[in-house]
């Protein structure tokens, strides 16, 4: 039935509106109501910039007002809004944030990344959105890669799962108002580019792309995936974005996929323009200035015959069938009564529980660990530990992240001091000065960045692995015999801390917890057990990076400190389980 409806539709629109249905254009104050009453605007992104409010109403007030414009122009054809909600509604403060992949990969738990995946959903809708350009499959080749954090983890077969599972928390039967549409990205190779570099090349032969990259799009597009976003990097030497036996004849039909290929930011006129639609690329994102530049070029090139009619209606139909499956004909507007369900309490208790499960003990000398109720004084050191934006990474509020406390989300020095009332000390900038204390928890870690490198330091593209001075200094300051220190390490990737480790008596890396600070608190004092595992392989040092990739497990050349699937739990662990 809804292939006969698009047909039906297909068969009534002009070039100009095809064209529109394949152009997305960012923000929602760059462009006119004539450009979406005119049915040139098939899809609307939001990432970072101008934001129509601070309350879901005022979001989806937005939205309703955009959508109603898409339904005057000629055809009436629905818009998609999307966002990059890659661990929670995370352009709203007040919505719940989980832990940023990488650490629902150190859970093991299949059946929670579904469910983060759905809350994710819900409180997408409750703000009006219905796409979101998650979940991020890639396959990590090199932690120098600024969105190691955003990928599950470095093992195919984790990825599979995980990826089967956000698919089906994402999208549910899709078309109901609770649900949104997903985007497996980025097609294909993105993290296993030669050093890291964001966009670089991958030199990975085919064999070895399908053996270790592909399985999780075919299980994404078996599970139903709606989308699926290209990647801005190259597969020895030819741009995804332009990689038509990669796109057309392996995803559209090597694997049946009949959803949408959108492409990354500006992919259209970064990566040979119709070059990019003829590979079999669909949508185009993040058209703006240039949108006569797309939607001019693409129709010259339809009219000069460089890119065949039947190629436009491919592109055109899959984004009908989505918007047909999504339900949007029938129900174009979003439930108003979901704007309540953001960051409800029953959602943080699901985001609190992947923080404990996402936690992983890599040492705990003498049973450091759990700190037990009677200790008399304990001092917290850094600022990651009262920072829920530093303790969140990237695409958290704003793209790159925020290093300030944002609405709703709940420290890991406030969940200190609800296990250990009144005997808690904070020592913000580690001098040092309680050091008549009995232990120290001292957090530190990377500040949020997305995209890019990663920045450990405080220059975005310094990637040195390691800790900053300033850090080290903190656990200088607390290493005293008499005090037992514990380090929480907050960082999107295994980090180069074996001194560290060995300094300390227990030493937990926490990832990116997101919203819940307070999950961190909970296992460090017992109330949980450590059940995670690490997803990736540990590095032992700055060494270990000197080729182009990194300690990953199948790299027989690197020995890592701890191997993929390491993390200690507590021997006498009598309470509840996760
Ligand atoms: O979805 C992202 C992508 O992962 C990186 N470039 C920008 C896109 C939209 O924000």
């Amino acid at each position: 039935i809804i292939e006969q409806k698009v047909a039906t539709l297909l068969a009534k629109m002009t070039l100009d509106e095809k064209i529109g249905q394949m152009t997305q254009i960012r923000h929602f104050d760059e462009f006119s109501p004539e450009d979406i009453k005119s049915g040139s605007v098939g899809s609307i992104i939001h990432t970072d910039g101008p934001t129509p409010g601070n309350t879901a109403e005022e979001w989806q007030a937005r939205f309703i007002e955009l959508q109603k414009q898409a339904l005057d122009s000629r055809l009436g054809i629905p818009l998609l809004f999307g966002v990059d909600a890659i661990h929670g509604q995370n352009t709203f403060e007040g919505a719940t944030i989980f832990p940023h992949n990488i650490g629902l990969g150190a859970t093991q738990n299949a059946e929670l990344v579904e469910e983060a995946a759905g809350i994710t959903a819900l409180e997408m809708q409750g703000t009006g959105f219905n796409w979101t350009f998650s979940p991020c499959i890639s396959i990590p080749y090199n932690e120098k890669w600024g969105r190691v954090y955003e990928a599950f983890a470095e093992s195919t077969e984790l990825t599979r799962e995980f990826t089967k599972a956000s698919v089906k928390g994402h999208q549910g039967n899709l078309s109901d108002k609770t649900t949104v549409m997903a985007t497996a990205k980025h097609y294909v190779g993105d993290g296993s580019t030669e050093y890291g570099k964001e966009g670089g090349n991958t030199t990975l032969s085919i064999q070895e792309v399908s053996k270790r990259l592909l399985p999780p799009y075919r299980d994404a597009v078996n599970a139903g995936i709606g989308a699926i976003m290209v990647g801005f990097n190259y597969l020895s030497g030819i741009s995804m974005h332009a990689h038509k036996p990669l796109i057309t004849d392996t995803l559209k039909k090597g694997m049946n996929f009949d959803g949408i290929v959108v492409t990354d930011w500006k992919g259209y006129s970064r990566f040979g323009k119709n070059d990019v639609i003829n590979a079999g690329v669909d949508m185009v994102m993040a058209v703006d200035g240039d949108m006569d530049g797309f939607q001019k070029g693409l129709k010259a090139g339809v009219e000069n015959g460089s890119v065949p009619m039947t190629r436009i209606d491919d592109a055109v139909r899959r984004i009908l069938r989505q918007k047909f499956r999504l339900g949007l004909f029938d129900h174009p507007f979003p439930d108003t009564t979901l704007t309540k369900k953001i960051g409800t309490e029953k959602h943080r208790a699901k985001a609190r529980q992947a923080v404990r499960e996402s936690m992983v003990l890599l040492k705990n000398n003498d049973k450091t660990l759990p700190i037990p109720t009677d200790a008399e004084k304990i001092v917290v050191v850094g600022e990651h530990a009262d920072n829920t934006g530093l303790q969140s990474g990237g695409w958290t509020i704003r793209w790159q992240g925020v290093s300030r406390n944002y609405e709703g989300a709940t420290s890991i020095l406030t969940g200190i001091k609800e296990m250990a009332e009144g005997k808690v000390a904070y020592d913000t900038t580690g001098t040092g000065v309680h050091a008549d204390a009995d232990w120290a928890i001292i957090v530190v870690g990377e500040k949020p960045y997305a995209e890019f490198f990663g920045d450990i330091g405080d220059e975005r593209g310094t990637c040195s692995f390691t800790l900053t001075e300033k850090h080290k200094a903190y656990i200088e300051a607390y290493n005293k015999k008499d005090i037992k220190t514990v380090i929480v390490l907050i960082s999107g990737r295994p980090l180069v801390v074996t001194e560290e480790i060995a300094e300390s008596d227990a030493f937990v890396a926490a990832w990116l917890p997101g919203s819940e600070g307070d999950g961190v608190a909970q296992v460090l004092f017992g109330a949980y057990n450590f059940t995670g595992k690490l997803p990736h392989s540990w590095p032992v040092s700055v060494e270990d990076f000197n080729g182009k990739y990194g300690p990953n497990f199948w790299n027989e050349e690197v020995n890592p400190l701890y191997e993929i699937g390491y993390g200690l739990s507590y021997q006498d662990f009598k309470k509840n389980d996760n």
